[in-house]
């Protein structure tokens, strides 16, 4: 369990890959990589907004990754580039301090993100000089933590160059931390997949502490990948953040309600351990003590007697300090729900009857729908997508990742694999250009891919 990061030794040249990622490295800076580090995105097939909460979530790795070539070198500095032109080249010096701007998120904040993780980690006053390029397969702001999969390539392979070493699960914690510097306040799965998956098998992600379990997936469906091209960015909205401040003010109030010290307390799975009670009373509870209308920054003060400042300095984030309005009820519903769902997904899974395949794929279809209705972060795009791949054969479809935009991700029997994808690129993707476009990236089976991991050069 307290492995680390593989380091796989490779004939670079025999990947296409990895030899053109080496060729444009030799161009850009006159010397080979001395390693390459990857590190995969994601897709959640269940567990969709607990982790911040500190309920366990259930993803796979996607073959697709962050991909980086690096020398470590005695220029002191810190340069980057990234295969693609649309991202700007970046360097600075080693010894100069790593400022990260939350208001104006730039592509490399996310790799600094990891440099500065694993510089604190270890308290390094200067770093090793180092020159990468970055070559990126996962469709950025679609939902398949494109964002998180740079922070834990960047860490890997500062850790490499400066010569320390950790654990998956250690790194997996470093890097959920340090992707905090821009600004959202993530709950860690994103990271702990990216470390901790292993090819062939999904993974029921548990946290404090944190560990991640085999989750055999039956044989029958497979998993599709489709994205609605409705691009969602989480550093630029405060939507994400909302969420994490509702679920965390419904804490308080919950606890308040049950006679709990809730000084502590921040997160719902916090208030059920200390209640000793099941998610079904937890959603009873909800029921009891949460009502449905919008809650003001007024009452959320009167319930919790604590002051308007209190209430901003202690339970929202730099983002949400002008948030009037915060649904408790429904947020917490979605929760305590959601988490239910992860661990009956969980245990279907283990037992493997015949009609598992049904069973997982009601699952999803409610999860959708609590993220539609109670949790809100849908969008009309999602909802069209996810009820076009339920009429073209899924048997169950719902949004993945944060939300708001992005992807979908759908159980499909295999056999129908094919129609299921003429049916979708049909109705979905065909009838707008710009999505038709997008569509070779944007529709794909998936099946669980491995972990973050090193290469040498064979
Ligand atoms: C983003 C975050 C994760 C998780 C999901 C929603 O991907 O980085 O920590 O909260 O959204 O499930």
């Amino acid at each position: 369990m307290a492995a680390n990061p593989p380091k796989i030794k490779t004939a670079i040249n025999s990947n296409e890959r990895l030899k053109n990622l080496k060729t444009t490295f030799e161009t850009k800076y006159g010397e080979s990589p001395l390693f390459y580090a990857c590190a995969p995105g994601r897709v959640n097939l269940i567990g969709e907004h607990i982790d911040y909460c500190g309920y366990s979530v259930l993803p796979m790795a996607i073959e697709q990754n962050i991909l980086a070539a690096v020398s470590v070198n005695s220029s002191g500095m810190i340069q980057l580039a990234n295969t693609n032109p649309q991202y700007q080249d970046f360097k600075q010096s080693c010894s100069e301090e790593i400022i990260i701007d939350s208001d104006n998120p730039k592509w490399y904040y996310y790799f600094l993100c990891g440099v500065k993780g694993i510089q604190e980690r270890f308290g390094i006053t200067r770093l090793a000089g180092m020159s990468c390029v970055i070559d990126g397969t996962i469709p950025p702001s679609s939902g398949l933590s494109s964002s998180s999969a740079l922070v834990c390539c960047s860490g890997l392979l500062t850790m490499e160059a400066n010569q320390k070493s950790l654990s998956k699960v250690s790194l997996a914690e470093i890097c959920a931390k340090c992707e905090r510097y821009i600004g959202t306040e993530g709950g860690g799965m994103d990271q702990s997949i990216s470390f901790l998956a292993e090819k062939g098998t999904a993974k029921l992600i548990e946290f404090q502490p944190l560990r991640a379990t085999d989750v055999k997936l039956p044989e029958g469906p497979v998993f599709v990948i489709s994205n609605c091209c409705k691009e969602m960015n989480k550093a630029a909205s405060s939507h994400y953040n909302i969420r994490v401040v509702e679920c965390r003010i419904a804490t308080k109030i919950l606890a308040q309600a049950r006679g709990l010290d809730s000084s502590g307390l921040l997160k719902l799975a916090q208030v059920q351990t200390e209640l000793k009670a099941s998610l079904e009373e937890m959603l009873t509870l909800v029921d009891e003590v949460l009502h449905p209308e919008p809650y003001s920054r007024e009452e959320v003060c009167k319930t919790l007697c604590i002051t308007l400042e209190q209430l901003s300095t202690d339970l929202l984030s730099s983002n949400t300090q002008d948030v009037t309005h915060f649904k408790l009820h429904q947020r917490a519903k979605h929760v305590y729900g959601e988490a239910a769902r992860v661990m009956t997904f969980k245990s279907v899974c283990d037992s493997g009857p015949v009609e598992s395949m049904q069973l997982l794929g009601e699952l999803m279809n409610q999860s959708h729908a609590s993220c539609r209705d109670l949790y809100e972060c849908s969008c009309p795009e999602l909802d069209q997508l996810v009820d076009i791949c339920l009429k073209s054969g899924a048997v169950g479809s719902r949004l993945t990742g944060a939300g708001w935009g992005g992807c979908a991700v759908s159980m499909v029997p295999s056999e129908k694999v094919e129609s299921f994808l003429q049916a979708v690129r049909e109705a979905y993707f065909l009838p707008d250009p710009r999505r038709a476009a997008m569509e070779k990236q944007s529709l794909f089976v998936s099946k669980p891919g491995g972990g973050a991991a090193v290469f040498l050069e064979e």
